[in-house]
């Protein structure tokens, strides 16, 4: 991508960052991530390539070990780094959405120290806890139990499909006082992952994002310290759903790298292959994939930067976050389909990239709220408008 032709205009110091982060990821993390993807193996070396470059804790105040950038920036490095592996992709975007962003927003002066320090510059891996067996789009009734003992919580459950959860040093744990009270109960944790009692119990086997591991977690009688709970009592509803707000933003860009990818392999692939005496672009009907494809990605993108903008201006970017996830995970899907459609019989084997790329792409109409969840938040924010 030509960084100085983007939209909102970009400064000198940010194109040459995204120059610097898209050569980082055609360059080093894109020969390897098939790689990673046939054998399932957690991309450390990219991991560890991220946080020396400050990917790790990108929107963290420098003052607490990030590199103190915009949400636009980071939705265009995510962009970047998932064009060239969807699992390295999400294994940053949980890092930054959804385990740095609570800390540093909800978090003492003494979290931050602890956990948001070693986490925002990559020394550290997080993971974000709040789904459950019987709760992933219903979070407010969740079962895990935290119990007030002397000097803090002794916690008892269990939550599934928890990307990082195998790797994480660190959990964003979401857990009830009360279930009768529902979202009112809920707590949020900061957890060291080494507290006695706490276990990874399962790893998922999955169609895509196959070196990002997606586990369940197990909490025994682990007692964690009244330090740990990020906010007040019964805050904890609020704290993970604010965060899932920005969340969307990274996922969106996630799905947005993956269909750059697939549709960067169709354009090359048509230009390429020929069929009836000429390449392929030449018929109108591959053409209109083209345009089709192009069109919705770039209309993906708009809506994340808006998204991503307001969020940087500090205006209310719920019901756009939800927006761009919901374009973005969509146009993923519709074009990674589209791109096999166009590769024909080469599109459906391992040789070729939108492979992968469509089996990436289905998890991001899931994670972080389904479509359909996408489209409750965003006809809750329409329907109260007066
Ligand atoms: N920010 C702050 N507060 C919010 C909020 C937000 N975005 N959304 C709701 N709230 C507040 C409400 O104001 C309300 O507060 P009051 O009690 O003070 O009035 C309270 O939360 C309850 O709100 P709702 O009645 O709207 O809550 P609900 O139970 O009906 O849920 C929902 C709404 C949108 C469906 C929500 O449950 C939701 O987003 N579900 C999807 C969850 C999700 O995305 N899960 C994915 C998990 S993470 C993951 O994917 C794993 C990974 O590792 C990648």
């Amino acid at each position: 991508m030509d960084y100085s032709k983007t939209w909102p205009n970009l400064d000198e110091s940010q194109i040459m960052l995204m120059d610097q982060i898209h050569q980082f990821a055609q360059k080093v993390v894109a020969p390897v991530a098939a790689h990673h993807d046939e054998t399932g193996e957690f991309p450390t070396e990219n991991v560890k390539q991220m946080a020396e470059m400050g990917l790790m804790g990108m929107m963290v105040e420098e003052k607490w070990g990030g590199a103190g950038l915009d949400t636009l920036t980071y939705a265009m490095a995510m962009e970047a780094v998932s064009a060239a592996c969807a699992s390295t992709g999400v294994i940053m975007s949980v890092n930054n959405s959804l385990v740095c962003y609570p800390i540093q927003a909800f978090g003492t002066d003494a979290q931050k120290e602890k956990f948001l320090k070693p986490l925002a510059s990559g020394q550290k891996l997080g993971c974000f806890a709040l789904s459950e067996p019987g709760h992933g789009s219903d979070p407010a009734g969740l079962k895990c139990r935290a119990e007030k003992v002397p000097g803090g919580y002794k916690i008892n459950g269990s939550k599934n499909w928890i990307t990082n959860g195998r790797e994480a040093d660190y959990c964003i744990l979401l857990a009830t006082i009360n279930p009768d009270l529902k979202h009112k109960g809920i707590c949020a944790f900061v957890v060291d992952t080494k507290t006695k009692g706490f276990s990874v119990n399962k790893l998922e086997n999955k169609l895509g994002i196959t070196a990002s591991s997606t586990a369940s977690l197990f909490f025994d009688d682990m007692v964690v310290a009244d330090e740990c709970l990020l906010g007040k009592e019964g805050e904890g509803f609020k704290v993970a759903m604010s965060t899932l707000d920005g969340g969307r933003i990274g996922i969106a860009s996630q799905a947005l790298g993956i269909a750059t990818c697939a549709f960067e392999a169709s354009k090359k692939f048509a230009s390429e292959r020929e069929q009836f005496g000429a390449p392929i672009a030449k018929l109108q009907a591959i053409q209109f994939y083209i345009a089709e494809m192009g069109t919705r990605l770039q209309a993906a993108r708009l809506l994340t930067w808006f998204a991503a903008q307001r969020k940087d201006q500090g205006l209310p970017f719920a019901r756009e976050a939800a927006m761009a996830k919901l374009s973005a995970s969509e146009s993923a899907m519709w074009i990674a389909t589209k791109a096999i459609q166009v590769h024909g019989g080469y599109g459906y084997t391992k040789e070729y990239v939108v492979e992968r790329n469509f089996r990436d792409a289905k998890i991001t109409e899931i994670y972080e709220g389904t479509s359909e969840i996408q489209k409750l938040v965003i006809a809750a924010h329409e329907l109260a408008k007066k």
